[in-house]
């Protein structure tokens, strides 16, 4: 697998891997503009027949990134590429001068949550009933650079 950045040739295959991640999934047009968006920095990984295996992206907000949504084809997780996909989304955040990242993550996602801790982001917050008004999300953080806790 290689990383590639987001492009609009990647949406209609982004945009079935969210049907199948998520209750509330990101359309191809809610996709399309961080396609132009300078502040917006993505990592789609390709794998040799050039299909989506997994993708994820944050926003730049001043020295914070904030990232919109990680995921992985469902037939292709539980494999490490979960794990690669977020070390390459810190290796971008480092080279934008970032100093902390964001996340919101459904309180329950365990296997989400379990990938976030393991490369150091803590839960710093929850936001009541943030999904479809009904599920709690945990607001988690990482601190990188010289304060990180992974490096
Ligand atoms: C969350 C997701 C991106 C993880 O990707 P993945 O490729 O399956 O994850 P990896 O194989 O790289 O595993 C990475 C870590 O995740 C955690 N993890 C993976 N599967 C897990 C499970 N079944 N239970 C608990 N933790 C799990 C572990 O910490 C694992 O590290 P380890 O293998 O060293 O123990 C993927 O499951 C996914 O796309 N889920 C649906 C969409 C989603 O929920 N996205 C997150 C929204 S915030």
């Amino acid at each position: 697998m290689r990383f590639d950045s987001l492009k609009t040739k990647y949406l209609p295959e982004i945009a079935r891997i969210e049907r199948e991640s998520f209750s509330a999934p990101w359309t191809e047009a809610m996709y399309a503009p961080d396609v132009e968006d300078e502040n917006a920095v993505y990592a789609v990984g390709v794998d040799e027949s050039g299909a989506v295996v997994c993708y994820g992206g944050f926003h730049k907000v001043l020295d914070e990134a904030h990232i919109t949504n990680i995921a992985v084809r469902a037939c292709d997780r539980g494999k490490g590429y979960g794990s690669a996909l977020m070390a390459k989304l810190i290796e971008l955040a480092r080279q934008s001068n970032i100093a902390r990242m964001t996340l919101e993550v459904r309180d329950g996602n365990e296997c989400a949550v379990g990938l976030y801790k393991s490369f150091g982001f803590s839960v710093e917050g929850i936001r009541k009933r943030y999904y479809e008004n009904r599920f709690d999300a945990l607001v988690m953080w990482l601190t990188i650079g010289e304060e990180s806790n992974i490096f």
